[in-house]
């Protein structure tokens, strides 16, 4: 047992209490966190003179050196620590010597932990951007090229009107969007550091916590240190919007179940992206989609646990705080995982064209450009309404569509029809004469693609990413 305290013990810690109590199982993850605060920690303990230059450098060497070690897998790090803070610390005063125990000067595990996570979600906050910009960007091209490619859109899962792939494909571009802009958010609002907050009420040692701060890559230091030690409502804030990323890859993966059934048949999903079935020989299953929207209820699951363990802890840090790891990690690495499948998927999937638009023709999506038609001939709407309710009734019977209709059956239903109906309810003409922004006419959707561009072309993240953050210690 490798623990970073036990002066005021006169017994040996319970194995049982011991192996409950370690975090070390899964909070290595943070140890390139761990180390990068460390660093930037003595770095000001000396510019403080609180710790000689000697003891800054002796420190800054050996902890760059078991972050090496532990990259190139000559340190191992092991269950014999009770978290990745003792591994650090322990490695690092075997290594130097007396002036790795002044490294703890000036700061605790508390404030310790909550700078490691903030350091880990910043940075995957920008990963999971960058996942969300590569689906940007495959939406984008699916729309470009699909701006002609006619299809229902459903109310109700009931054909509704027609509409085109790239206007389907742009609502998602939308929901997707928002995802990483709420990404962004987090991290601004989150982008403040809590490094000598100490156990909870600061500490007495004259730190310059401003610097600390910019030497990490933060906007500036938090302002109350128990609210440092104890929050993690931007923990919170991450789950709940890598919640809403998954609600939302959940909803396009069930549209891709359907549309890749037999029934539907609109795409074809690659080969390299379906799977067989042990028994049946025919089969080819959407399993990536069903797996992302699986998936989701993990991620959910995290947001809910996380918003459980908090609400009833008194200030300020209390070790129900630890909780807050194993789920996010899973969460993030989740998401990552759904986001780079999802988009591959989408990147190799067939759409048939020609299936697409004759569902659209068999389903009377034209009935309410029928309807406006007639209006167009001086009908009030609540009449075309009822006259095109009949013709539909008719081709049902004659399991024909409107555009297939004769010019005399067409009159037998109203006289007020003529040649022109034919054009007016195309495909075509009825995506056409949608011209609105938003809607899926040609000038619209090419207006909305060129902002689409630009937003792609000019992502927020690329600014986030080369401002950079953090400290690596090799300049030291
Ligand atoms: N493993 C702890 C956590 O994840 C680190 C902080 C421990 N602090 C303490 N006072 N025991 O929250």
């Amino acid at each position: 047992m490798a623990q970073l305290w036990g002066g005021r013990f006169t017994k040996e810690t319970d194995e049982l209490v011991y192996r409950f109590n370690a975090s070390i199982s899964f909070d290595r993850k943070l140890f390139e966190e761990d180390i990068e605060g460390s660093i930037a920690h003595v770095v000001m303990l000396e510019k403080q003179g609180i710790l000689s230059e000697e003891e800054k450098n002796a420190i800054v060497k050996g902890l760059v050196g078991i972050r090496e070690d532990v990259k190139s897998g000559k340190l191992e790090i092991t269950d014999e620590y009770e978290d990745i803070h003792s591994f650090v610390e322990a490695n690092l005063t075997a290594r130097i010597g007396e002036a790795g125990k002044k490294l703890h000067t000036g700061r605790s595990r508390n404030d310790q932990v909550a700078l490691d996570m903030k350091l880990y979600i910043r940075k995957e906050i920008l990963n999971v951007a960058e996942e969300l910009e590569g689906l940007l960007r495959t939406l984008l091209n699916v729309m470009e090229n699909n701006k002609e490619t006619y299809m229902p859109g459903f109310t109700h899962l009931q054909k509704a009107q027609p509409i085109t792939l790239a206007h389907h494909m742009g609502a998602y571009f939308e929901m997707f969007r928002r995802d990483s802009l709420r990404m962004k958010d987090v991290y601004e609002r989150m982008n403040y550091c809590p490094l000598g907050a100490g156990a909870l009420a600061g500490t007495t040692y004259p730190l310059d916590r401003g610097y600390t701060a910019s030497l990490l890559g933060f906007e500036g230091p938090t302002l109350n240190s128990m609210d440092s030690v104890a929050d993690r409502d931007y923990l919170i804030e991450f789950l709940s919007a890598l919640s809403t990323v998954m609600m939302h890859l959940s909803r396009f993966s069930e549209e891709i179940i359907i549309w890749n059934s037999n029934e539907y048949h609109f795409i074809e999903i690659d080969d390299a992206y379906s799977t067989g079935s042990s028994i049946m020989p025919q089969k080819k299953n959407p399993d990536i989609a069903e797996l992302v929207r699986g998936k989701t209820g993990r991620v959910y699951g995290a947001l809910v646990s996380i918003l459980t363990v908090m609400k009833g802890i008194p200030l300020a840090y209390n070790k129900d705080l630890q909780e807050d790891k194993e789920l996010t990690f899973d969460a993030i690495d989740t998401v990552k995982g759904c986001l780079a499948l999802f988009t591959g998927m989408l990147k190799t999937m067939k759409f048939n064209h020609e299936v697409m638009a004759s569902s659209a023709m068999n389903g009377f999506t034209n009935a309410t450009d029928a309807a406006d038609y007639l209006v167009g001939k001086g009908v009030p709407f609540r009449d075309a309404h009822g006259i095109i309710g009949q013709l539909v009734l008719y081709c049902i019977s004659k399991n024909t569509c409107i555009e297939a209709l004769s010019m005399e059956e067409l009159k037998a239903i109203s006289p007020v029809f003529e040649e022109d109906i034919y054009d007016a309810v195309s495909l075509k003409a009825c995506v056409e004469r949608r011209l609105t922004i938003g809607a899926p006419g040609p000038e619209a959707m090419n207006e909305v693609i060129r902002k689409y561009k630009d937003i792609v072309e000019n992502s927020w993240l690329s600014g986030f990413i080369a401002k950079g953050n953090g400290i690596d210690g090799n300049q030291e």
